[in-house]
């Protein structure tokens, strides 16, 4: 399936790898609450080593911004990065209702970076929020 176009089993991959990891930032279960920004850079194809990887860039009370980036390596070629996404989770009780997540505490020059992108996507949201309810 790899290399025919279609991106189902990438988008499985990204929601499963990011799902792990929301899951143990959150130490328990988590929920998708949306798929935003997937971006596909460069085809796949069948014996690719496809890898990827997630992290958290950014929390809310219950939520999570979750980065996910996959990337595939061709033989012997150099790794290419094939496709990037953003996510946000929500973790869960056993009931389903949203429950407290840890914060993350950027440190390095990547993650304030990654920070700064999850203030611009939540500013985002907010904007085309407001936006379509003005346009019902
Ligand atoms: C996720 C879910 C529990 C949230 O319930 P809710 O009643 O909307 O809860 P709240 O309004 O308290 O929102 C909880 C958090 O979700 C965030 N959220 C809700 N809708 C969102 C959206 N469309 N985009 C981004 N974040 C969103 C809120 O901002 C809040 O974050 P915060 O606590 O960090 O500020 C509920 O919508 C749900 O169960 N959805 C189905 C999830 C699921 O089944 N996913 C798998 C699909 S196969």
């Amino acid at each position: 399936m790899f290399g025919s176009g279609r991106g189902t089993l990438l988008l499985e991959l990204v929601d499963d790898v990011a799902w792990a990891t929301a899951a143990r930032h959150a130490n328990g279960h988590a929920v998708t609450v949306t798929v935003e920004h997937m971006i596909f850079k460069n085809p796949t194809w069948a014996g690719d080593v496809v890898t990827a990887f997630a992290q958290v860039e950014g929390t809310g009370r219950t939520s999570m911004d979750i980065g996910v980036y996959v990337t595939a390596q061709r033989g012997a070629s150099e790794r290419v990065p094939v496709a990037e996404a953003h996510l946000v989770f929500v973790a869960v009780d056993s009931e389903g209702n949203p429950r407290t997540v840890p914060g993350v505490y950027p440190e390095t020059e990547a993650e304030y970076a990654a920070a700064r992108a999850v203030e611009i996507r939540r500013e985002h949201r907010k904007t085309l929020r407001g936006a379509l309810e003005q346009a019902r």
